[in-house]
């Protein structure tokens, strides 16, 4: 083993991180290895050049599937680069791990089950068999019973308890059960019903269910309650309050049947909240909070688009599964995008992705994508419980652009972190308005050509630039980014999107050898927060036994409340 290797990687040291093991770790590993020696290579060479090598290189670093275009030139990655990267994804398994992940083996291994998020958009007529049951036909069973529901709510069949048609549709959940019906309900408006009017409350904060609630007719309002787990307190203390808003204005406990339903995977306690289970919509536990936008969590998006828009984005998910399942992994688009994030995290030292959809309906994209790519590998141990040898998850934000553009895109230019940028657009508007688009793509395909080849002093002396104001003005380039083009952003287009990076995501996961689909590590603080608010609730407890901190911390709290109380 070549330690020499080892010393010029930008490698892990968290002062966080468990004990390294005597197990070979990734790192030791020849395939990574061989990376590391091409690293030391071609670390420093510059877009300018891989550019001036080779002129067909925009149109040959680029992969065509489920009607998106993956321009993937502009990385700092040579055909040996992406070769090795393909050469340690073999190594790691990936097509194992990816085929049993497929065939609903229990891939989430410390929880014990499948991560089968697959199956929610598998056709009626296929066979994907978890603890000896055919899941597909229970999967296509509750899609038409949201489809008949949602019918029933948009056509005003449904009513209210006074007979009034619902013209409000709130979702109540929070995390997986939020993130992506609020992004797709955004990225689809425009195939949603007008008239209708779509909320969202996840937070805890009292103030989230009193803004959406406020000034509507409770009498026109259907609450949907999405908790896979119906456990969550946010999403039980939220429920139990837009409940009692309900209550307050109808007058009738028998009104909970026609304004409350339920998305979630626990009858006992839907049951127990009050909604009757026939109106209770099941998901499955081997569907991750994070991976549910396309089962019944999506209720809402159902009920805003319509069924078969809702179909058509199942479509879209589909297209991208098929193509991650069979297209060579050279040819792979979510296993490029995964390998290329683990180069330029990894490799390249980019610890942060920015996620930059030109398209004001993606909006809320990068959140969502923040919480399926950092709860999904924010890990620190591997799935056998070695501490990993690598940074793990890159951290993901993002806004759109061309709003980015005149806030945080100072640093990605010139600032001295390297940051991955994914550029997301696409060929029409949803809102055609004289040349306005144009302008929109112009700046989007500006600001990669910006990053990826900047500007020399040479150039800007060239141009007459005062010499004392070269330094300020030089961009280096060389910044790492990937352009995604798609058509239009059709349900279908958003399926394969989605889809996209969570197979992204799990690729990466299956080279630094993590359990992607679970979250330990947001238990701890929800623990810590019930035993502190039974001391908040408790006025007369015994002394604080938290650290100095968060004891002087309570004790202030406490005495404002009693200060205005
Ligand atoms: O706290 C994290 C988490 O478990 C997420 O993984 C999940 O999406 C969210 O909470 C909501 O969970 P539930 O749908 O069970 O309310």
């Amino acid at each position: 083993m070549k330690r020499t290797a080892q010393s010029k990687l930008p490698r892990f040291s968290s002062p966080l991180a468990p004990p390294p093991s005597s197990t070979p770790a990734l790192v030791e590993r020849p395939a990574w290895q061989a990376l590391v020696d091409h690293h030391r290579n071609i670390g420093t060479r510059h877009l300018r050049e891989f550019f001036a090598d080779d002129p067909q290189r925009g149109e040959r670093l680029q992969v065509d599937a489920a009607g998106l275009y993956f321009d993937y030139s502009k990385n700092r990655v040579t055909d040996d680069t992406l070769a090795l990267l393909v050469d340690l994804a073999e190594h790691c398994g990936l097509r194992e791990r990816r085929d049993a992940m497929f065939r609903g083996e229990s891939v989430n291994a410390t929880e014990k089950r499948a991560a089968l998020h697959t199956a929610l958009r598998a056709p009626a007529d296929a066979s994907i068999v978890v603890d000896g049951v055919n899941v597909v036909p229970e999967v296509h069973a509750v899609l038409e019973r949201m489809a008949n529901f949602a019918e029933r709510v948009r056509s005003g069949e449904w009513r209210g308890h006074t007979g009034k048609v619902i013209r409000n549709v709130i979702n109540i959940g929070i995390g997986g059960s939020d993130l992506g019906p609020v992004m797709a309900c955004e990225a689809l408006r425009h195939y949603g019903k007008s008239g209708l009017h779509l909320g969202f409350v996840s937070n805890l904060d009292p103030t989230d269910v009193v803004e959406a609630t406020r000034g509507l007719d409770a009498a026109e309002t259907l609450f949907i309650v999405c908790s896979k787990s119906f456990r969550t307190l946010d999403t039980l203390t939220n429920a139990h309050a837009a409940r009692a808003w309900s209550l307050a204005q109808l007058g009738d406990e028998r009104a909970i049947a026609s304004h409350f339903v339920a998305v979630s995977t626990n009858t006992e306690a839907v049951a127990a909240f009050g909604i009757d289970p026939a109106h209770m919509f099941a998901l499955w536990d081997w569907v991750g909070g994070r991976y549910s936008m396309d089962s019944a969590i999506g209720l809402i998006t159902m009920i805003a688009v319509g069924p078969e828009h809702f179909r058509a984005m199942l479509a879209g998910f589909r297209a991208m599964d098929m193509h991650f399942h069979s297209a060579p992994l050279a040819r792979n688009m979510p296993v490029l995008m995964g390998l290329l994030a683990i180069w330029n995290n990894n490799f390249l030292g980019a610890q942060t992705l920015a996620v930059l959809p030109y398209n004001q309906d993606l909006k809320r994209f990068p959140a969502y994508l923040q919480q399926l790519t950092m709860e999904s590998n924010g890990k620190h141990v591997t799935a056998s419980s070695q501490a990993v040898s690598t940074p793990t998850s890159p951290i993901v934000w993002g806004d759109t652009g061309t709003n980015g553009q005149h806030s945080f895109f100072q640093l990605l230019h010139q600032g001295t972190r390297l940051v991955a940028c994914d550029f997301i657009g696409f060929s029409h508007s949803q809102n055609p308005l004289g040349d306005q688009h144009d302008l929109l793509m112009a700046n989007l395909f500006a600001q990669s050509e910006a990053l990826a080849f900047g500007k020399t002093a040479q150039a800007l002396m060239a141009e007459g630039v005062d010499e004392t104001q070269v330094a300020q003005r030089v961009c280096r380039g060389n910044r790492p980014t990937n352009t995604l083009l798609a058509d239009r952003l059709t349900p279908h287009t958003l399926g394969a999107l989605v889809a996209l990076y969570e197979h992204s995501v799990f690729t990466q996961g299956v080279i630094w050898n993590i359990d992607s689909f679970d979250q330990w590590g947001v238990e701890l603080g929800k623990r810590l927060a019930q035993r502190i608010a039974t001391e908040l609730a408790d006025t007369g407890h015994a002394p604080l036994t938290h650290d100095s901190s968060t004891n002087a911390l309570m004790r202030r709290y406490e005495q404002h409340r009693k200060e205005s109380s």
